[in-house]
């Protein structure tokens, strides 16, 4: 008997998924090539796994395209980049009209509509598939955010649906987000958003460790904090992963303090700027990461720049000012992440539903959290409004403004690098302001380069040019 669902690339995500779709009844074969240094993957697999009849893998390429049903569904789980077109190559011989890619991998975007149009017309369908949750997600249920031909994601939605996480209301976490790469465009804005946050619970974690704070208090305090309001996945992880020690000391300490990255949060910045949205606490998250790996450098500056001065903090009073602001910070990042979805979607016509995105992110992938829980009613009450516009969250940051400024501003004064905490206070004063600078900028810029400017004095359709100087 054939296989119903084909997975290919036997790697931490991809066993995962594989043993997923398995778990829930799917047919499934999965392949991976007999490259040097592979050849155990397969027989490895297959022998940790001799309990599931409905579960096949195979590193021959001919017999897992023959094994499987048609129109053959293949979902691809290797790394993003050349290793996707090298894989699509080999297929393609092979495949019939109508059969069905998936992308499951971090691609680009822009790769992902490349690739549609090339399979379009060969007959193939292709749908780039964005997956958040990590190893734990992949194999319990992850987020999936599918784009690409409506007509072949239907195909596979069964599939899809089956294995995604739940959400509040037991439907999968997993929607059609739109055409060509709408699906790992929000996927890789949901990396910035990830970014972001996770450079947010850092900075936090430097403000407490700064003022005196101890690690296993900290952790409580984080466990405390996700008991309500701010509960959040990578909260949760954080204060667990505080608690760990290697012999006397915390795990934490230990670590070399230079971030990793991958690329996909660098991408969505670059994105924004193509489009203009201001995208400032992702942006600064992925250059805090940056900053964070020339740590040689920083090791030679810090002591050419000396000590931070010493000021006393008093924790008490300290501690909720920094949870009204860690809370305000994690709206205004929100609503920056969902603002470039939502004008990248409007450029691109997409129509990708914020709320239906939101709602398929309250579970299975890294971003969860109650916030995200909020987004999708807030979302489905004003899809096309600013999300700092809706009522609640006006509310809410005009109740902890004065909080946020002054955790940003003591924390500065302790010499700390706050950069995701600061863009977001910068964003929401710039935001809040009807006044801003740019008359100076619009003046210089007519000064030098006769770039011409508007007036608010006439009507906006008229550009005007002055002789500025008075030398
Ligand atoms: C997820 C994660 C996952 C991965 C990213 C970010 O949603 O499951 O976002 O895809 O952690 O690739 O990785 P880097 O931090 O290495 O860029």
């Amino acid at each position: 008997k054939k296989s119903e669902f084909g997975l290919i690339g036997l790697g931490v995500m991809g066993k995962s998924l594989t043993l997923n779709l398995a778990n829930h009844g799917v047919e499934v074969l999965a392949y991976n090539r007999q490259a040097e240094g592979e050849e155990h993957i397969v027989p490895q697999f297959l022998s940790e796994n001799s309990d599931k009849p409905n579960l096949r893998a195979t590193n021959q390429l001919k017999e897992f395209i023959s094994e499987l049903e048609i129109p053959r569904k293949i979902m691809l789980m290797v790394n993003a980049g050349a290793a996707v077109d090298a894989v699509i190559e080999d297929l393609l011989p092979s495949l019939d009209p109508g059969d069905i890619i998936i992308d499951g991998g971090n691609s680009h975007y822009h790769d992902t509509k490349r690739r549609n149009d090339y399979l379009k017309e060969k007959g193939i369908h292709f749908v780039g598939c964005g997956v958040s949750g990590g190893e734990e997600g992949a194999l319990k249920g992850p987020s999936m955010m599918p784009g690409g031909d409506k007509e072949a994601y239907e195909k596979i939605a069964p599939y899809l649906e089956r294995i995604a996480a739940r959400d509040k209301n037991d439907e999968g976490c997993c929607t059609y987000i739109g055409r060509e790469g709408a699906g790992h465009f929000v996927k890789m804005v949901h990396n910035g958003i990830e970014y972001a946050e996770m450079q947010l619970i850092a900075e936090t974690y430097a403000m407490l460790r700064t003022a005196g704070m101890p690690i296993d208090q900290m952790a409580e305090l984080f466990e405390d904090w996700n008991q309500g309001d701010l509960k959040s996945y990578l909260l949760e992880i954080t204060a667990d992963l505080l608690t760990v020690k290697d012999g006397d000391e915390y795990l934490i300490d230990l670590i070399y303090d230079a971030a990793g990255q991958k690329g996909t949060g660098g991408w969505s910045t670059t994105a924004a700027l193509d489009v203009g949205v201001p995208f400032s606490t992702i942006s600064e998250s992925v250059m805090a990461r940056c900053l964070s790996a020339q740590k040689p450098l920083r090791i030679r500056a810090s002591r050419l720049y000396g000590e931070r001065p010493v000021i006393e903090r008093d924790l008490q009073t300290l501690i909720p000012k920094i949870k009204q602001a860690y809370q305000s910070a994690r709206v205004i990042n929100h609503a920056i992440g969902f603002e470039m979805i939502k004008k990248t979607s409007e450029e691109n016509n997409w129509g990708i539903n914020l709320s239906q995105l939101a709602r398929i992110w309250t579970n299975g992938c890294i971003i969860r959290s109650s916030l995200m829980e909020e987004l999708v009613s807030s979302f489905k009450a004003s899809p096309e409004e600013h999300m700092l516009l809706a009522p609640s969250f006006v509310d809410l940051l005009k109740g902890s403004r004065k909080e946020l400024t002054e955790a940003v501003s003591e924390g500065l004064q302790m010499f700390l690098s706050l950069p995701v905490y600061a863009a977001a206070l910068n964003y929401l004063n710039g935001f809040t302001n009807e006044q801003s600078s740019a008359n100076i900028i619009q003046a210089q810029r007519d000064y030098f380069g006769a770039h011409t400017f508007q007036r608010k004095d006439k009507p906006l359709s008229k550009y005007f040019h002055s002789q500025w100087t008075n030398k």
